[in-house]
């Protein structure tokens, strides 16, 4: 029987597939390759199409004997969302519905979502936990949180168990350097940081020094993409072994400021970055860090590249090696 990953393409899913293949799972990818990378794919049997295509659908589930779904395809930039939010409910939930369908219509029951510190927007406390107020702050967060409230309706309706894994800031690369975080436009911290070192970019700007946090810039809570992998790993094996559906979030329970990541990255590289202060970036709250105690307590989850450092300079490898992403 298979797992059937979508979005394996993509940053966190070819990091998923990677930890898969190497768990000797059978695995089955989809991905409209909209934003992954075909390269990115170190295994399985692909399939180049979209969710949202019923009867390309319809032939993945009928090919292959599908005993659990890994759900990653999805837009993903908070900034693009506020912009074109239609654009996101529409890949985001309608393909997460007729995925739901043609589960439903199979029968599988098992699936594993890629949901998103972002249900949580502005939080009331830190470290966030499971049960803080979900209030997203943009319609990427919303579409989320519209997804995981179908999953609990698809589970009681039709027994489809579901753990949805609510990610702080993924950042890393695998440790192989062989695949790593390559999207166009860039928007995230480190990987822009480290274009910088490589001389890609001329300087970071960072996005408001005006916050209420020790340095002013803002502070988020990064965990390793490999780290991420193996919780998905960890809640596939709770799905099979208990049947019971949850949501955990998963990050490091560590917050970083900008600051600090930009001098980190100056420090494993060697390179001192130049930066700007610029404007804040629209609906970024001051700090995000996660209380991951509830993953860790129940399914013995144990990040393994849990210090900054080792996170960036997993990261390092990756874009020294591959400076123009997955062409190079
Ligand atoms: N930042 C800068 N300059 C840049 C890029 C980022 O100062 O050029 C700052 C941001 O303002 C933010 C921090 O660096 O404070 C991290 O920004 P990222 O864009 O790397 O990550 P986000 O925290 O915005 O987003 C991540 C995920 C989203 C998810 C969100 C949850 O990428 O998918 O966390 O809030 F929705």
């Amino acid at each position: 029987m298979s797992v059937l990953v979508t979005g394996g393409a993509g940053y966190i899913g070819s990091h998923m597939v990677a930890e898969l293949i190497e768990a000797q799972e059978d695995v089955v990818v989809v991905d409209n390759l909209e934003k992954g990378h075909k390269e990115a794919v170190l295994g399985g049997k692909f399939y180049y199409g979209d969710l949202r295509d019923n009867e390309f659908l319809d032939k993945v589930f009928k090919e292959n004997d599908i005993e659990a779904v890994i759900h990653f395809a999805a837009y993903s930039l908070v900034g693009e969302s506020t912009g074109d939010p239609l654009k996101y409910y529409n890949n985001n939930v309608v393909s997460t519905l007729n995925l739901l369908t043609k589960m439903k219509e199979y029968g599988v029951n098992k699936i594993v979502f890629s949901s998103t510190a972002a249900v949580y927007g502005e939080p009331e406390q830190v470290p966030i936990r499971e049960n803080s107020r979900t209030q997203p702050s943009n319609p990427y967060g919303e579409t989320k949180l519209a997804i995981e409230k179908a999953l609990k309706w698809a589970d009681s309706a039709y027994g489809i168990k579901y753990v949805s894994l609510r990610y702080f800031n993924a950042a890393g690369a695998h440790i192989s350097g062989k695949i790593g975080e390559d999207h166009n436009p860039e928007t995230h911290l480190i990987p822009i940081v480290l274009q910088v070192a490589l001389g890609k970019r001329e300087y970071v700007t960072i996005f408001g020094d005006d916050y209420e946090t020790h340095d002013g810039t803002c502070i988020r809570d990064y965990i390793h993409v490999t780290d991420l992998a193996q919780a998905h790993i960890l809640a596939l094996k709770q799905l099979r072994e208990k049947g019971e559906s949850s949501i955990y979030n998963l990050g490091n329970g560590q917050g970083f400021s900008v600051k600090e990541v930009i001098n980190a990255v100056g420090e494993v590289t060697g390179v001192k970055i130049r930066t700007e202060i610029g404007a804040r970036r629209h609906g970024d709250p001051a700090v995000l860090v996660a209380s991951s105690d509830k993953i860790k307590k129940e399914l013995n989850w144990k990040p393994v590249y849990n210090d900054l450092r080792t996170i960036i300079e997993t990261a390092w490898k990756w874009h020294k090696r591959h400076p123009d992403g997955f062409k190079s």
